[in-house]
């Protein structure tokens, strides 16, 4: 692992950045902008073998999710929850690289999405829309974008629960107790929906998507963080009184542990509707769950969390159901630790100079760690995904130190945040 040098440990050669007063020296700043550049590099290299992988197009299996057993890419249909990651990829690796090319194949992946529009069958419609259509908007846009982004969000909106005041994510959920059949979970993962509903007010000026979005984020506020603030994976609410009635794990460990993604989601997820609504709370929620994650005496040195904070440990205990009962390996999660990175240099921008330098520290050491042989793959290896060792679900037997194509959307999108700090703009 290259060796992580603290931003502050010369006395000289001082550079200030005029945006954002981070101290850096000017040798240093080169050379992680040639650590940034490398690592995107090797990402257009990797994508390029990947995408003379064979697709079965028209919307079947057609974008890139892990790997299969065999080593072998395995793809996704357009409607599973993942399938944005891949153009959006593309689209931060076009706007970095400007290779026209890159574009190409951004929108090509992209266009096969237009269909999920429509779609309402759970609430991921916003991971799998914005993060490709909303990044196309972003580097290359196209008038018709704005149409079916609001449409997106249009679909989003109809899972909205009045009587409880949340977006519903999932149709049902089934306890790992095996007790019961929850009818209207939330999960914290729906936080990073929220920012497609904020895009549609923008462009539409129609206040009901970022009303929808609040009611939200303020539901979540209340009931998915602990006193802690670590984060409840999910909340299930009554469907008829709409009231909370019990806090539950669907990919962590026990109910009462902290999944490092759901953690990741939770950080990102307050620091985007902070950006969106400048309120307060939800900036102090980000950077207390930010800080739970950074400072968590769990937390390994390389801050590649474990897949769950609380894995294995007296006082939580898996659902009868669960794997995560029987299956006894610790594994780390690289796609955690790459959304907290990418978080984390959001929120840098947002807190006072000490938080400033922890936030930027713990954001640069998280990307030499996955930009290290520990977690990125050799060339032509990993079925041509960058980042090795993520792990999908444990509870359920599925993903398990894989790679995935969300660890590297966030690592991608980190380093290209990391590389505008460090040339004195804001992350985004
Ligand atoms: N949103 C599903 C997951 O994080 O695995």
């Amino acid at each position: 692992m290259s060796s992580v040098t603290p931003f502050l440990r010369r006395q000289s050669l001082l550079w200030l950045s005029a945006a954002l007063f981070l101290p850096l020296y000017a040798d240093e700043v080169e050379s992680e902008k040639a650590f940034i550049r490398e690592n995107m590099e090797f990402a257009v290299r990797q994508y390029e073998l990947m995408m003379q992988q064979p697709t079965t197009g028209n919307g079947k299996n057609c974008m890139p999710r892990t790997m299969n057993s065999s080593g072998a890419l395995s793809k996704t249909h357009i409607y599973e929850w993942t399938s944005g990651f891949f153009p959006g990829s593309l689209w931060y690796l076009y706007d970095f690289t400007r290779q026209e090319a890159l574009a190409d194949s951004a929108r090509a992946y992209m266009q096969l999405l237009e269909p999920v529009k429509k779609y309402t069958g759970n609430h991921d419609v916003g991971f799998m829309m914005y993060c490709s259509y909303g990044n196309a908007l972003r580097f290359a846009p196209r008038p018709e974008y704005k149409d079916i982004l609001v449409e997106s969000a249009r679909s989003l909106c109809t899972r909205f629960r009045p009587q409880a005041g949340i977006i519903q994510s999932w149709n049902g959920f089934r306890s790992w107790h095996g007790e019961q059949t929850f009818k209207m979970p939330v999960i914290i993962d729906n936080m990073m929906n929220l920012e497609l509903l904020f895009y549609a007010a923008k462009v539409t000026g129609d206040e009901k998507f970022r009303q929808i979005a609040i009611s939200h984020a303020d539901k979540t506020l209340k009931n998915h963080l602990r006193k802690d603030y670590s984060c409840y994976h999910v909340v299930a609410y009554d469907d008829q009184t709409g009231r909370p009635i019990k806090g539950e794990t669907a990919q962590g460990y026990s109910d009462n542990s902290t999944w490092s993604r759901g953690q990741a989601w939770g950080i990102y997820g307050f620091t985007m509707t902070y950006r969106e609504t400048r309120d307060k709370r939800y900036l102090k929620a980000a950077e207390k769950a930010a800080d739970f994650f950074i400072n968590h005496p769990n937390l390994p040195s390389d801050m590649i969390p474990w897949w769950d904070f609380n894995a294995y440990q007296k006082g939580y205990t898996p659902g009868v159901r669960s794997n995560a009962r029987v299956f006894t390996a610790n594994y780390r999660d690289a796609s955690a630790a790459a959304c907290v990175a990418s978080a984390l240099l959001e929120l840098s921008g947002y807190v006072k100079a000490k938080k400033k330098q922890e936030y930027l520290q713990a954001a640069k050491t998280i990307l030499h760690s996955l930009g290290s042989e520990a977690y990125r793959a050799p060339y032509k290896k990993n079925a041509y995904f960058v980042l090795m060792h993520s792990v999908g679900s444990i509870p359920h037997k599925a993903e398990m130190d894989v790679p995935l194509v969300y660890a590297d959307y966030y690592f991608i999108e980190a380093l290209y945040r990391y590389h505008r700090i460090l040339s004195g703009q804001s992350a985004l």
